[in-house]
């Protein structure tokens, strides 16, 4: 209930406020280093309130205590887990990103691990709770939901510290899902944003590894409406640096550069389908055009179905429209 949401909102601001307070004690040393290795200020982690878990194993829970929250709403927010002698804390000896809501509340954290002797994921969420739905959160998006609707955009970035690069780089509107694939409710709160008089308008693009994870996130874009789909770019990182690496060995301005570099998911996917063959053959140009035909087959709307047949054709070097049309109308 409300009273209930109330409470853990609470829980989680004051939770927020003791682990950014801890970035600046002697044992978050090397966590400040962390965030210097990834090109971030002090002002920089005070801007995304970043902070430090320290490695112990009720120091969040006696401080909450402290300030009157009962044990039974620590376990309900997901702050502690029940341990065998009562709660303990459930990020331990890690770094600290707060997750907020469109309207700035804090709803859970981010935690990435510091000590390799640790045991547990790489990077630890909030577990699903009354307040925090992992399939609804977009970290940043409290920092980047003006610049999305007035930019019409939406940069989508995998991590907490990618999000962080891009907006110090001049691009305001990143964000990322923590810890899960994009989905249906992340896109309706993106065409919420993106929602001008009625009209979904603007772009959403994915920012990829050359690896496949990704990849795999915008072309299940194709399963939803196409209205999306002819909305959603791509851009494919070079070399597979993630915003973050690019912003430390390149600078800002390759951030800027990668966004400036999208293309339309179409265009990405059939492009993706004839780069898996070998178009100096015969053998491999039909078999190229096989793997992209029913990507391009796939294509709702008539007239745009018709350019990509077009491209195919080009991208080929078959030099014959027709024929490649035809084949996209078998499928
Ligand atoms: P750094 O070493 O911190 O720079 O990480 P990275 O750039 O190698 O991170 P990676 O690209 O692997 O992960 C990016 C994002 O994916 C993170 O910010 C997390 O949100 C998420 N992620 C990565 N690993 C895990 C994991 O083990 N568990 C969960 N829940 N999320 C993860
Ligand atoms: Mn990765
Ligand atoms: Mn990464
Ligand atoms: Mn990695
Ligand atoms: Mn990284």
């Amino acid at each position: 209930d409300q009273g209930q949401r109330a409470r853990l909102v609470e829980a989680h601001r004051a939770a927020a406020e003791f682990y950014t307070d801890r970035l600046g004690s002697p044992e978050a040393e090397i966590g400040r280093r962390f965030l210097a290795e990834r090109g971030f200020e002090a002002a920089d982690a005070e801007r995304f309130g970043v902070g430090y878990a320290p490695r112990e194993w009720e120091a969040l829970v006696r401080h909450l205590r402290g300030c009157g929250f009962t044990d039974r709403e620590l376990v309900a927010g997901g702050l502690a887990k029940e341990g065998r002698r009562g709660p303990i804390d459930r990020f331990r000896g890690r770094l600290i990103w707060p997750i907020r809501d469109l309207s700035g509340d804090v709803i859970g954290f981010g935690a990435r691990k510091l000590y390799d002797a640790d045991d547990g994921p790489k990077y630890l969420n909030t577990p699903e709770s009354p307040i925090y739905k992992k399939s609804t959160v977009l970290y940043g998006v409290d920092l980047a939901k003006k610049e999305i609707a007035r930019r019409r955009q939406a940069v989508v970035v995998e991590g907490y510290t990618d999000v962080m690069a891009c907006h110090l780089a001049g691009v305001p509107t990143a964000i990322a899902t923590c810890g899960t694939s994009f989905g249906d409710e992340h896109i309706k709160i993106l065409r919420r944003l993106l929602m001008d008089q009625d009209e979904f308008r603007g772009e959403v693009i994915f920012t990829f590894d050359g690896d496949s994870a990704g990849q795999k996130a915008a072309l299940r874009a194709f399963e939803g409406e196409q209205k999306f789909v002819t909305q959603t770019f791509v851009t494919v990182q070079p070399d597979g640096l993630d915003p973050c690496d690019l912003r430390i060995t390149q600078g800002d301005a390759a951030i800027r550069d990668l966004v400036a570099s999208r293309v339309p998911l179409f265009e990405f996917a059939v492009r993706d389908a004839v780069e898996r063959h070998d178009l100096d053959t015969a053998e491999g140009r039909l078999a190229a055009l096989d793997a992209a035909a029913p990507v391009v087959a796939a294509i709702k709307d008539r007239a745009l179905r018709q350019m990509y047949a077009v491209n195919l054709d080009r991208w080929l070097g078959i030099m014959d429209e027709e024929f490649v049309l035809r084949r996209v109308r078998e499928h």
